[in-house]
């Protein structure tokens, strides 16, 4: 099993990272940090602690992190998520358990982290890199320490010219999900990005699943409907949920919601996508996810880059700097020439076997 902590700013998709960080047979949840992101921080640890309670992981300590970014003002994303972070369920259970008050959550990670093994624990991020990069800053011997870093951010089909994003998020040739450039993640804290990805210690341990890869993976009305009944489940046959147990209700009405804001939001009406938990995946299954080097696949360690993101230009929600031409919160990657060391970046992953 390996040791894991998350750090996320729980709405929709980061629910599922957590189902599948508190159930897989691969991982041991160590703790969960919460950070501000998808809904205020108040919002994020409260869903954090409901959906702990909701599938049985009441064991797992929660611990509260960063409201705003290193340097700017917050930012939320209501329009995917709702003003809750986790809008359109009705089965979400009222969280019991105490958010931990012994220690900060940058300590908590630093001691949960720091004592196991040398080169066996990950830590997965699947919100802002706030905390991350804070983490990193206030206790840099944890670098090395180690086993990997698993980030759910970045888009960088615009990085070459075939641009796969545009053709998937539907408006014209945007590859961002956030401005046309930038991922909602890394947008969120683009200092806290920068300074982790130039980690120079911490970038050859980095995982990095950005849209192009999560965008493979889309919750489509099967799926949801997988969900609720099991995979299999003929998709023309739509659901009685009354039927299903609490759990399967709850994560069917999670992907029902956000398969609504996609639909609204990018028009894609074949199904979201399920970013976070490709974060988990990654650290604990990376014989799925593979590199393309030439045209070839191979296993993602094969393929490394240099990951840096603009920090220049306008930065906030105002629809005018959303649909403007700045490139903040934008990732850059540099391919590296082979066997050079550097960050991993999987574009692609054999979905059936997820699914
Ligand atoms: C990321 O942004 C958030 O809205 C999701 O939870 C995911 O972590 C996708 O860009
Ligand atoms: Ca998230």
């Amino acid at each position: 099993q390996t040791p894991l902590w998350l750090d996320c700013d729980t709405g929709h998709d980061d629910a599922l990272a957590i189902l599948l960080a508190g159930h897989s047979p691969e991982v041991r949840l160590l703790g969960i940090s919460t950070v501000f992101g998808n809904a205020s921080l108040k919002h994020t640890t409260y869903n954090t602690r409901a959906i702990l309670q909701a599938i049985d992981r009441t064991d797992v300590p929660v611990y509260e992190g960063a409201q705003k970014p290193l340097l700017r003002d917050p930012l939320h994303a209501p329009a995917i998520h709702g003003e809750s972070g986790l809008d359109g369920t009705t089965c979400l259970p009222e969280p019991i358990v105490p958010v931990m008050k012994d220690m900060s959550a940058i300590d908590a990670m630093y001691v949960s982290l720091s004592s196991e093994p040398v080169g066996t624990p990950w830590l997965v991020a699947t919100g802002s890199l706030t905390n991350v990069a804070t983490l990193f800053k206030r206790h840099p011997d944890l670098a090395s320490h180690l086993g990997g870093l698993s980030i759910m951010g970045g888009a960088v089909g615009g990085n070459f010219t075939s641009a796969p994003m545009g053709r998937v998020l539907g408006k014209g040739l945007r590859f961002g999900n956030h401005t046309a450039t930038a991922e909602f993640n890394i947008y969120c804290d683009p200092e806290a990005a920068q300074s982790v990805f130039g980690n120079p210690v911490l970038a050859v341990k980095t995982v990095l699943v950005p849209l192009d890869l999560s965008h493979q993976f889309l919750a489509t009305r099967a799926v949801q409907m997988g969900l609720l009944f099991g995979i299999g489940t003929p998709a023309h046959r739509e659901p009685t949920s009354a039927a299903a147990s609490p759990i399967r209700r709850l994560y069917f009405e999670i992907l029902t919601f956000f398969a609504g804001s996609y639909a609204e939001v990018f028009g894609m009406t074949e199904g979201p996508p399920v970013h976070d938990p490709l974060a988990v995946a990654a650290a604990v299954r990376p014989d799925l996810f593979h590199c393309n080097v030439a045209g070839r696949k191979g296993p993602y360690e094969e393929e490394r880059f240099q990951v840096s993101v603009v920090t220049e230009g306008e930065h906030g929600s105002s629809s005018d700097i959303l649909n403007g031409p700045s490139q903040c919160g934008r990732t850059l990657i540099q391919p590296l020439p082979y066997g050079l060391p550097g960050t991993k970046v999987p574009r692609g992953c054999e979905t059936q076997v997820l699914w």
